[in-house]
């Protein structure tokens, strides 16, 4: 048997509950959610979609690690120690100690929670669609398309796996404290639009200034949080640290242009 202790929240108050699932092999977090959901209370609120750690809806705050549930095995994360999330490397200590066998589940932090383990997304994406991560199609289109050489396309590559589930966001030590900072994902896009050869200069550089704050780039504790939980091997903050040697550069050209 494993025990599920779980933070649940309703629109009045906060409490944790727990629920003994008798555990299978091969199962997953989610999976036992599943069964508390079925077996023992219906009330249960989480999301989830794929089953398969492609939409990203499930990520939560498991042992204290902010990971997706249906990627978490149960046998796994029985048997871990529970470190505070916030304290990290020498600092990390166990805060909230449980049993062995039992799974702490609570919903992403840094998001207000709607109820239970579900977690309001609108202002991450909010966040997102402020550094507008598309390619605008531009007019200066060449005949045959704007190729890609296979050395920028492998550079991007480590950026576009990200499946925004958000579990950067959840560890972010600097979201923490300010919630219009942009965060890891907006940043890592960011990074991975600066890269693309297809992005007009102007739309380039624009970015670049709307990145260019203590809400931005400068806002980062570089403290490789988001780069160690994501399920996708994503690593926004070296994403973050091109954008800062980029921004200065940027800053020259735009002298220069002026000038002429
Ligand atoms: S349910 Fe889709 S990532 Fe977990």
């Amino acid at each position: 048997m494993v025990t599920l202790k779980i933070r649940r929240q309703d629109g009045e108050r906060v409490w944790h509950e727990t629920f003994p699932v008798e555990e299978t092999p091969g199962m997953s977090v989610l999976e036992a959610l599943f069964i508390v959901q079925e077996a023992l209370d219906g009330g249960l609120c989480f999301r989830y979609s794929c089953r398969g750690a492609v939409c990203g809806s499930c990520a939560m705050l498991i042992n204290k690690v902010p990971r997706l549930a249906c990627r978490t095995q149960v046998s796994d994360a029985g048997n871990e120690m529970v470190v505070n999330a916030v304290k990290w490397g020498p600092l990390a200590r166990p805060v909230t100690r449980v049993a062995k066998g039992e799974i702490l589940i609570e919903p992403l932090p840094n998001m207000e929670v709607i109820r239970d383990l579900v977690v309001d997304m609108d202002h991450f994406y909010e966040l997102l669609d402020s550094i507008e991560p598309w390619i605008s199609a531009g007019e200066d289109v060449p005949e045959g398309g704007n190729l890609m050489s296979p050395v920028v396309e492998q550079k991007i590559e480590v950026y576009t796996g990200c499946i925004l589930c958000a579990t950067c966001h959840g560890a972010c030590p600097a979201a923490a404290r300010d919630e219009m900072y942009l965060g890891p994902a907006a940043l890592a896009k960011a990074w991975r639009f600066s890269l693309d050869p297809r992005e007009p200069e102007k739309d380039k550089q624009a970015r670049l200034e709307a990145v260019d704050n203590n809400s931005g780039v400068w806002g980062c504790d570089v403290v490789f949080k988001c780069t160690a939980v994501c399920p996708k091997k994503v690593t926004p903050t070296r994403g973050i640290l091109a954008l800062r040697r980029q921004i200065p550069k940027n800053r020259i050209k735009n002298i220069f242009n002026r000038r002429k």
